[in-house]
């Protein structure tokens, strides 16, 4: 079955009988301000989707890396590589996962016949890991956005590499990690890769592009398995010049953070210290947590009667908010502060 996620503005519109024009949306992490489309010459409509040298090169400048591929949005290669991996080492039958994430991964794992073993605050002790297995790190965590350091990871990649086993790191929304605190760099071997998304801090999601950092043996077998013409000549064309763009890529960052900082600050103001528990994240989103069980669900119908879209946790008891930007932060205020009387 498939799961659910943010960004279904359509379907929630019509379940509010509220027209879509009319919402903020804020049920995904994707930025609220997008690297600006350039012209793209229409032989590149045209012709069939080529390598494109200039893509390859921005890629392997911005995620600092040798050896990259590029994906239709990471979550290609989230769902092909349970099957891969199967080929790569049969002997696998473990996976280790965060308990609250992005449940895709785990949905991959388990419709291919893998064990999952789940983790939250602390990764799997280090000793007791299984031979061949994987694990799975969010790198900072979405919902939770829970941030594991590089010499942590490191310790981790060396004991997989040990066992046979493989480390998956799904970075997509570490653009905005201040530092470079990127793993790409530090990719040695078929035991670990990493999953850049590209459309998130770019703001992009609907161009679909990814990329899968890794050696030369999980490049080669992605491409085999996902085939030709992948990723379709605009978008190529979009991601190079994003990618190209440092100094937008220094704009977004600086303001990515100052709304984040004005967001955070102005949803602790209207949610008292009585309901609200805590609030974390990351500049691409905020996650709030309550102290009581239900004030989630109650809060997200109060939200969406007033237009406003979040994410509610499929746990049911934490909201997710994108950023949004200066102009809607307002009226995005306005409907929290009247959710937040409307509470019973
Ligand atoms: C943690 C995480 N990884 C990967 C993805 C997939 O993103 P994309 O396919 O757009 O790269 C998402 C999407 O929301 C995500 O939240």
């Amino acid at each position: 079955m498939a799961l659910l996620h943010g960004g279904q503005l359509q379907h929630v519109a019509k379940q509010y009988n509220i027209p879509s024009s009319d919402w903020i949306d804020v049920s995904t992490g994707i930025a609220p301000v997008s690297y600006p489309i350039p012209n793209i010459p229409l032989s590149v409509w045209q012709q069939l989707p080529q390598q494109n040298p200039e893509l390859i090169s921005a890629a392997q400048q911005y995620y600092q890396c040798t050896q990259l591929m590029i994906t239709n949005g990471s979550q290609a290669i989230i769902k092909a590589l349970p099957a891969l991996y199967r080929q790569k080492n049969a002997e696998c039958q473990d996976v280790y996962l965060p308990s609250r994430g992005y449940k895709e991964h785990a949905h991959a794992w388990i419709n291919a016949g893998y064990n999952l073993h789940f983790y939250q605050e602390f990764l799997p002790e280090i000793t007791e890991i299984l031979p061949n297995s994987v694990l799975v790190i969010i790198n900072p965590n979405n919902p939770t956005g829970q941030f594991f350091n590089g010499q942590v990871i490191a310790q981790y990649q060396e004991r997989l590499k040990h066992l046979n086993g493989l480390l998956v790191l799904d970075e997509a929304f570490i653009d905005v990690i201040p530092g470079n605190q990127s793993y790409c760099s530090q990719i040695e071997n078929s035991h670990s890769l990493v999953l850049r998304s590209f459309g998130k801090f770019f703001g992009l999601a609907g161009i679909r592009i990814g990329f899968l950092v890794a050696n030369s043996y999980w490049c080669a077998a992605f491409k085999e398995l996902l085939g030709p013409w992948q990723i379709n000549g605009p978008a190529q064309l979009i991601a190079q010049h994003a990618l190209q763009d440092t100094t937008w890529q220094a704009t977004q960052k600086n303001s990515l953070k100052q709304l984040r900082i004005a967001q955070e600050y102005m949803l602790k103001q209207v949610f008292p210290q009585t309901i609200l528990r805590d609030i974390n994240g990351c500049n691409l989103f905020l996650t709030l947590s309550f102290h009581q069980q239900d004030t989630a669900k109650k809060l997200y119908h109060l939200l969406c009667q007033q237009g406003v879209y979040c994410r509610l946790s499929d746990e049911q008891d934490t909201l997710r908010f994108g950023i949004t930007t200066e102009e809607l932060l307002e009226r995005l205020a306005l409907a929290c502060r009247q959710a937040c009387q409307q509470l019973t």
